[in-house]
Parts: C-alpha cells; sequence; structure tokens
C-alpha cells in the first residue's frame, strides 16, 4: 500500500507540473486545468487512504461539503470578481497551515521550527489575505491607507514576533504560541493596509506564493512529500508571478507595500483641458476607411462583457471593409495576468490576431485607429515622460502613435492607478463615451447599414 500511494503522490506532483505547462498557452489552457483537477483529485484520494483516519465518514463529508461549496463559489463568481477570490482561497491556504501547526504543537510535536514557520507564514497570509479581499471586493477603501508611525508600529511587531519565536522554538508552550498567533495576524493586516488597489493583484500573488511556502512548512513538520512538493511548486509560482507583474508595472516590493500608487487625485488636469468627443457613427465612418487597425482592450471590456461584441465589430471590418485588424494585450491589462487573453479567447478571436506588447508596440505608427476600449492606465504617456507619475518606468501600448486613437470608456474618469491621462486631450483623440459593450453594439449597426 506505501508503494502505491507514494507511486499515486509522484503522478499527483507531475500532473501538476505538466498542468502549469499547458497553462501557458491558450490552445492548450483546457488541458491544464484537467490535468491540474486530475492530479489534485489523485493527491486529495491517495492522502485519504494513505492516512489511516479513525473517522472516514466525517472526512468524506467535509471533504465533499468543501467540494460542493467551491464548486457553486467556481460557476457563480464573475470573471472581474476572479482577484478576490483567489485572495480568499489564497487565506483559506493559510488558515490551514496555521491550523496544522496549532495541531502539531497540541499534539507536542517536536517539529517547533517547522511550526513556528508554517504559523508565521500562514497567519500573515491568512490576514493579509482578508484585507486584500476586503479591499477588493469593495468592503474597504481600496486606496492606501497610512497612519502615523505606521512602518515604526510594524518594525516593532516583526521584532517582537521574531524574539517570541526564538523564545517558543526553545521553550514551546500553547499561550506564547496564542500570544504569536495574535502578533502575526495584527501584522498581517497591518502590512496589507497601505497597498493601493492597483497594486492588490501583485500582493495577492505574493500571498499566493506564501500560502504555498506554509504548506512546504507543515510538509517538513509531517514528513508529507505531497505537501512540500505542491506547496514549493505554488510558492514559487506565486512568487515569479508577482515579479513578472512588477517588471511589467515597473514597480519595486517598497513601492508595493508603501502604497505610493493608487491615491485618487484631483482631476484638475482632467479640469482645465478639454478632450474632443464623437459619436460611434462617426468612429463607424473612420474604421470603414481604415486600413490597419489596432484594437486595445482593458478593464473597462472586461467589465462590459463586450468581448463577443467586439469580436463581430472586428469581423465586419476584416470581411465587409478589408481592414487589418489586430489585437494589443498589456501584460497588466485588466485586473489579473491574461485577463484580456481568457476573454478574448473566451470570444473565439483567432490567437494569430492577437500580441503581445512588445510585439506590436511598433506597428502602431503605422495603424489609421487605435479603438482603446476601457483601457486607460496601460496606454498613459506619463509612464514614459512624468518622472513625479508612479506609473513612471511601467511600458506602454503607445496608441498615441496611431492616426486617430479612438478611447471607448464612460467618462473621462482615472484608471485603477488613479492617475489623469493627457492622452485624452491629444489633437488625434476622440473619446466615444458611454459603455464598452453599447458603444461597440452602435458602431456594429453603423457598419452593418
Ligand atoms: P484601468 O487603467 O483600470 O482603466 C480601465 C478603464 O475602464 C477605466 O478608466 C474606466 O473608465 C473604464 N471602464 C470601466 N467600466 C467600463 C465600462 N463598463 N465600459 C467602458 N469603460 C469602462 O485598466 P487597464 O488599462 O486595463 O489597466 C490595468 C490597471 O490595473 C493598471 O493600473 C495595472 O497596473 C493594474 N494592475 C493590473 C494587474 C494585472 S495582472 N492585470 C495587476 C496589478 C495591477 P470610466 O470609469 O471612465 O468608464
Amino acid at each position: 500500500m506505501p508503494a502505491l500511494v507514494n507511486i499515486s503522490y509522484l503522478t499527483a506532483c507531475a500532473l501538476m507540473i505538466a498542468s502549469i505547462r499547458s497553462l501557458a498557452s491558450p490552445q492548450t489552457a483546457r488541458l491544464g486545468n484537467f490535468l491540474g483537477m486530475t492530479g489534485m483529485a489523485l493527491a486529495v484520494i491517495a492522502a485519504v487512504i494513505s492516512l489511516k483516519l479513525p473517522n472516514y465518514p466525517l472526512t468524506l463529508t467535509v471533504i465533499l461539503s468543501g467540494a460542493a461549496i467551491g464548486v457553486y463559489t467556481a460557476f457563480r463568481i464573475k470573471i472581474t470578481a476572479l482577484p478576490q477570490m483567489v485572495a480568499a482561497l489564497n487565506g483559506l491556504g493559510g488558515l490551514a497551515a496555521a491550523c496544522v501547526a496549532l495541531s502539531e504543537v497540541l499534539a507536542f510535536s517536536p517539529q517547533n521550527f517547522n511550526n513556528t514557520i508554517s504559523l508565521f507564514v500562514g497567519g500573515l497570509t491568512f490576514s493579509g489575505s482578508l484585507v486584500a479581499f476586503a479591499k477588493l471586493q469593495g468592503f474597504m477603501p481600496a486606496h492606501p491607507l497610512r497612519f502615523t508611525g505606521q512602518y515604526g508600529l510594524n518594525a516593532a511587531l516583526a521584532l517582537t514576533i521574531l524574539t517570541l519565536s526564538i523564545i517558543f522554538i526553545l521553550q514551546p508552550n500553547i499561550p506564547l504560541f496564542l500570544i504569536l498567533s495574535l502578533l502575526i495576524l495584527i501584522l498581517g493586516l497591518l502590512l496589507l493596509l497601505p497597498v493601493g488597489g492597483a497594486d492588490m493583484p501583485v500582493a495577492v500573488s505574493l500571498l499566493n506564493g506564501c500560502s504555498g511556502w506554509a504548506a512546504v512548512g507543515i510538509g517538513l513538520s509531517l514528513s508529507d512529500s505531497l505537501l512540500i512538493i505542491i506547496g514549493s511548486i505554488v510558492g514559487s509560482g506565486g512568487l515569479i508571478l508577482a515579479a513578472i507583474m512588477m517588471k511589467a508595472m515597473n514597480r519595486s516590493l517598497l513601492n508595493i507595500f508603501t502604497g505610493s500608487l493608487g491615491v485618487q487625485n484631483s482631476g484638475t488636469a482632467a479640469e482645465a483641458q478639454t478632450a474632443r468627443s464623437g459619436a460611434p457613427e462617426d468612429a463607424a465612418f473612420i474604421m470603414e476607411n481604415a486600413n490597419k487597425i489596432i484594437i486595445v482592450p482593458g478593464f473597462g471590456m472586461a467589465a462590459a462583457q463586450a468581448q463577443h461584441t467586439l469580436k463581430t465589430m472586428a469581423f465586419l471590418l476584416h470581411n465587409k471593409y478589408h481592414a487589418e485588424v489586430k489585437f494589443a494585450i498589456h501584460p497588466v491589462a485588466g485586473r489579473m495576468p491574461g485577463h484580456m487573453n481568457v476573454l478574448l479567447a473566451e470570444a473565439g478571436i483567432d490567437y494569430k490576431d492577437v500580441y503581445e506588447l512588445t510585439d506590436i508596440n511598433s506597428e502602431f505608427s503605422s495603424a489609421d485607429v487605435a479603438y482603446v476600449i476601457g483601457a486607460n492606465d496601460i496606454t498613459n504617456p506619463a509612464a514614459k515622460t512624468d518622472t513625479s507619475s508612479p506609473l513612471y518606468g511601467m511600458p506602454i501600448l503607445d496608441v498615441a502613435e496611431a492616426k486617430t486613437v479612438f478611447f471607448v470608456k464612460r467618462s473621462l474618469g482615472s484608471g485603477y492607478a488613479g492617475i489623469d491621462n493627457p492622452l485624452f486631450y491629444a489633437p488625434n483623440t476622440i473619446m466615444l463615451y458611454g459603455d464598452a459593450k453599447e458603444v461597440t453594439e452602435k458602431i456594429i449597426k453603423a457598419l452593418e447599414s
């Protein structure tokens, strides 16, 4: 039996690694999901069999209840709410790690060091994820929350936790464990308060990595190879993803955890200048006569669920008006990595028409139209020109280079970073005010008639 369990564990790990490999491309992403689910199911079954649990019916009831809640939530969740769902799930991962550490301490396990690490990482992940969830869900203000002496308090708390952890490792006892747990939970809350909304996906990814490393800590305590391997995959995956996002946004860990982004500005630039606006019919007329159109989707397209309408517009422009139509994806467009790719794939837009920033940026200068739909920060030229802008250094899509730029959005309001976009007032920009889906539908109507 142990051999069979070990073979199952090994197969489950191989399936998880193959799953991540397959998730790297939209063509194989469904297969990746399937491989991941199979690996997880195999791991759970093998673990349940190998643990020789005293009460199988109770264990099965708990597993099936958890699975039912997971399936129900996954079916009900809107795609725009996925970041907060990931935050909540990370939090549960952290809580599980902290609970296992507690049970190990109650069982007088000698693994004090591993248990302390699991408690620290798990507790921090749990309370940090609660704040991330509350901010992303709108239960708390999304902007950075700061108060005087915040960083000093955090440092003092971290130092106290370190000292108490050393004492606990040398002389473990339950009251000290409980005090440590409380301080760690408070530190997790305090660390996430100054993180602004636009930085939250990076923080969520870091927390995701932490939940993986917490699982590694439990795996070491329990001598469980499966937890160690899967925990390392999750841990390194979360950290790599956060690093990719930070590079794409030109942000550092210090920027993120001190909350220098996401503070709403006064909007004075918007008041001082006027932006030119047009009707969807005008946009249709210009696009009918265009040879090359580049579509730039952003968060607003996701919010309006305009991807199917967008596909119809691109189809008409290409088939009826013989325009070359391409889609440009910024690495942090939307609210999570691959957000736009998933939506365009869902609408059935051909992968060969979808380009990454580095592959398409030089083409804007030869485009007649840049159709920016629900995107804002990822086109903001301040990221290139304004050294005082919090976006400074983030690579952007050079939509301003196109002959005409259409911005489809409801107002002159800022994007997630809370910063005015000077491009709205450029001479070659025409604002198309309205919901992304409704405006695109009106353009389709005009193109059809
Ligand atoms: P944003 O800069 O957030 O702009 C989205 C725009 O969509 C808003 O200005 C909003 O303007 C408009 N909008 C909202 N609902 C709409 C609707 N129903 N119809 C039409 N327009 C609508 O989005 P982006 O350009 O995609 O940039 C992403 C932002 O998220 C960046 O700041 C990025 O750094 C941050 N971020 C992303 C990630 C990942 S991994 N994607 C991770 C961390 C941070 P109106 O209110 O005027 O309509």
